[in-house]
């Protein structure tokens, strides 16, 4: 058996001259948890070029949907950048990675927060009821430099509090909060300072964040989880993982160098 599925885009989305998204078929046999990333390419010269990526679907969704930067010279976004509908994409069979909800004790606060395609898994969950059961609020904070790289902003703001099945538990408990550092707009700032001044629970009205209470879900540059794993580390916050459930848990997001 292959170690990849081949599936057929359905959509591409390009919404930035950085920044695309695109959706795919989906094989039944293609199972995961919400907040997950499996490998994901394109056959080249008759061998898979393969990158992990993170699923922006929900495990619950039809089709399957991934975001991406394009690198010029990236081997694999370089090309996967001209895919259109009808073209064949490879799908890993294995589906892995540490942002689960399950791995986290519950508590009050959920802050999930993003750099750039970092969002990627944060979309997953936040289209997944098991996400917000355990906690009051889901605190998801996306930091871009732009104002266009804020990708589903529409969706998260306009669509999702609309959903048949979800709308009601996102307008009760979601939080969506946008921010941007090289441009003008609402919310400035990079999420280090936001969180670590405490200036972002103030502003949204919440409680000061307290590892004893709250739990923090992290997906984004290298620089941005250096700076979070030190401020863990000084307040002796327990990462969690599938065998022991702890207050944080970590993933970097899957930029292409
Ligand atoms: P900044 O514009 O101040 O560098 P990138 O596109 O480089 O991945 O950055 C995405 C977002 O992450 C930008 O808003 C950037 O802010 C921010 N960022 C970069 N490094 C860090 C860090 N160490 N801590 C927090 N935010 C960061």
């Amino acid at each position: 058996m292959s170690a990849h599925f081949n599936e057929l885009v359905l959509s591409v989305h390009h919404w930035t001259d950085t920044l695309f998204s695109f959706t795919c078929t989906r094989d039944p046999a293609f199972r995961f948890k919400s907040g997950q990333f499996t490998m994901i390419g394109l056959m080249l010269e008759g061998r898979p070029l393969l990158r992990a990526y993170s699923m922006v679907s929900a495990h619950w969704e039809e089709h399957l949907e991934f975001l991406s930067i394009k690198v010029p010279d990236g081997p694999l976004t370089s090309r996967l950048q001209h895919i259109t509908p009808g073209d064949t994409v490879l799908i890993g069979r294995k589906p892995v990675g540490t942002l689960l909800t399950e791995s986290l004790i519950p508590g009050r606060n959920l802050y999930m927060l993003a750099t750039g395609t970092g969002l990627a898994p944060f979309m997953s969950l936040i289209k997944d009821p098991e996400s917000y059961e355990p906690f009051e609020r889901v605190i998801l904070v996306h930091g871009c430099r732009n104002v266009a790289e804020l990708a589903y902003d529409h969706f998260i703001q306009d669509e999702l509090p609309r959903h048949e099945l979800l709308g009601d538990m996102v307008r009760e408990k979601l939080i969506y909060h946008p921010t941007v550092t090289r441009e003008p707009f609402r919310n400035r700032g990079r999420i280090t300072d936001l969180m670590f001044s405490g200036a972002l629970p103030k502003q949204l009205d919440l409680a000061p964040i307290d590892r004893m209470r709250d739990r923090v879900m992290l997906c984004g540059s290298p620089a941005l989880l250096g700076d979070f794993a030190a401020y863990f580390k000084a307040g002796q916050w327990a990462e969690g993982s599938s065998s022991n459930l702890g207050q944080y848990v970590i993933e970097k997001a899957f930029v292409e160098k």
